[in-house]
């Protein structure tokens, strides 16, 4: 049992690092804000903002969430707070242990290699689950654009199953009638989200370069798109669609912060910037704070005009900013609009399948998975194998799956890892008090308990499903670590070598 605590020392994950010359310090706070919004703004606010704000409810009429209404704005807030919590703890143990797979690595080191592996396998809703909804969402906003140069994709050719199945809209759901069927069985596939994860694949597997440049240059289309929504909306926006503010009361706003949750996942990657960062104990927390608030009052503001230019309840699509503005009768906005989403929802989708290779990387390396994951490819020098199966898995999983679903359980699992994350830094603390770090939270236990709290109370907003499913997920994880992580951990392998002699009845 001793040995699943086994703790990782941080001097190895240092070493593994390569302990050879360290990165150059050339970030500053405005470099950060850039990184913040280059990996956070996506599907979030281009798309589950339609659900959060009018909530969901299945064909039989069963409430699966109470949505927020217009008072969306408050849970974008209460977002802001939980999120700026988790991430300052983010920032400590990423500025003393600056390791590709992020949370996996400082649980290793602080919570040992049980919770690691948890979280390793939560980090995959986070990554490789969290892509199947920006797929989908590309989707809807690439059929929108489509749409605006008079090309219809069949809907069964653009509608997964999941979708159609759970979809209150009664032509959405008709499609299970309407459908052709093979064996049987209605075809229902999101074609476009499959080709994109596809496409995406191809170019990860060969390889491409995260660069400044081209993260300013996504920042820009972001900002651009936004801005011109605002924009023009703001002109058109009906005061009389701001009544009632929260038709749901404190459960809508809630509940609808459970789901635009999704819009601030990516806050933690910018934490792994640490060691490039200069000045990082000054710098670190402008840099996230700031970038948070800034995401923050882009997201208050983008709210504010959604729900005033039409009923919150037409903010239920797929496509929602560009279906408002086409309901609000400006055509040409929305299809520019719709536009840049899907250049913006290609970049997030780039940023996480670039991720999530990298994270079973790190868990190879220490004998959780098997060597092959590891691999990596003679020439393109990526990491060929992990970069496929996850392609195939995302690929797979956009062209039948629900957005709604895959969001509440990337959700779920991410608020578990930022929860995690908390207690890990004052853990940290305690078991090695001495070692330097090059940022500290500022009265650490105002900042952890709480933030690790408020993650909970977050989650406890996410629907029933999310729950039974993220256990399921647990179980499975556990199942896995069971036959084959426990057996082949580099870790506990040393471990048992110069402790077995001593205590042969542990374990
Ligand atoms: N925050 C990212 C998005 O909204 C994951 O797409």
């Amino acid at each position: 049992m001793l040995q699943l605590l086994e703790r990782k020392p941080i001097a190895s994950l240092l070493h593994e690092q390569g302990g050879g010359p360290t990165l150059r310090r050339v970030m500053g706070a405005g470099d950060l804000i850039m990184l913040a919004i280059g990996a956070v703004i996506g599907a979030g606010i281009f798309s589950s903002i339609g659900t959060a704000a009018a909530g969901e409810t299945l064909p039989t009429g069963e409430v699966v969430r109470y949505g927020a209404g217009p008072a969306l704005v408050l849970s974008f807030l209460l977002l802001g707070l939980v999120c700026g919590l988790a991430a300052l703890c983010y920032a400590e143990l990423a500025s003393m242990i600056p390791q590709a797979g992020s949370a996996y690595a400082y649980s290793y080191a602080t919570l040992g290699e049980l919770v690691a592996w948890i979280i390793g396998w939560d980090l995959i809703l986070e990554y490789a689950v969290g892509n199947i909804a920006v797929a989908i969402a590309w989707s809807g906003y690439f059929n929108s654009l489509l749409g605006g140069f008079g090309i219809h994709l069949p809907a069964y050719l653009t509608h997964g199953y999941r979708t159609a199945l759970l979809s209150s809209d009664p032509s959405v759901h008709a499609l299970l009638e309407t459908a052709p069927r093979i064996a049987g069985i209605p075809l229902l596939l999101n074609v476009p989200a499959f080709v994109i994860v596809a496409l995406v694949t191809a170019v990860l597997y060969v390889g491409v370069r995260e660069s400044v440049r081209a993260n300013n240059i996504m920042v820009v289309v972001k900002l651009a798109v936004l801005a011109l929504f605002v924009g023009i909306g703001a002109l058109h926006v009906n005061p009389d669609n701001f009544v009632p503010f929260a038709p749901n009361g404190w459960r809508g706003i809630h509940q609808g912060a459970a789901i635009i949750f999704f819009a601030y996942i990516g806050f933690d990657a910018i934490s792994t910037a640490a060691e490039e960062t200069r000045d990082p104990q000054r710098n670190m927390p402008i840099g996230i704070l700031g970038g948070l608030a800034v995401c923050t009052l882009i997201y208050v503001i983008v709210g504010i005009v959604a729900t005033g230019l039409v009923p919150y309840q037409q903010l239920k699509a797929s496509d929602p900013l560009a279906q408002a503005l086409q309901i609000a009768g400006l055509k040409t906005a929305g299809a520019i609009v719709a536009a840049g989403a899907v250049v913006s929802l290609t970049a997030v989708l780039l940023v996480f399948q670039y991720g999530q290779p990298r994270i079973f990387f790190a868990m190879a390396r220490d004998g959780l998975l098997p060597p092959w994951a590891a691999r990596v490819h003679p020439r393109f020098r990526t990491p060929h194998v992990t970069t496929m199966l996850t392609g195939v898995a995302v690929a797979a999983g956009a062209l039948f799956m629900d957005e709604n679903e895959i969001y509440d359980l990337t959700n779920i699992g991410t608020l578990t890892a930022f929860a995690i994350v908390c207690v890990g830094v004052m853990v940290l603390r305690r078991t090695d008090p001495d070692r330097p770090r090059p940022f500290r939270v500022p009265l650490l236990p105002l900042v952890a308990i709480p933030g690790a709290l408020a993650c909970v109370y977050v989650m406890y907003g996410l629907p029933r499903p999310a729950w039974e499913r993220f256990a399921i997920w647990l179980v499975v994880g556990l199942m896995v670590y069971a036959a084959y992580g426990y057996r082949h951990s580099r870790l506990r392998a040393k471990a048992k070598a110069t402790t077995l002699p001593m205590r042969p009845t542990s374990g």
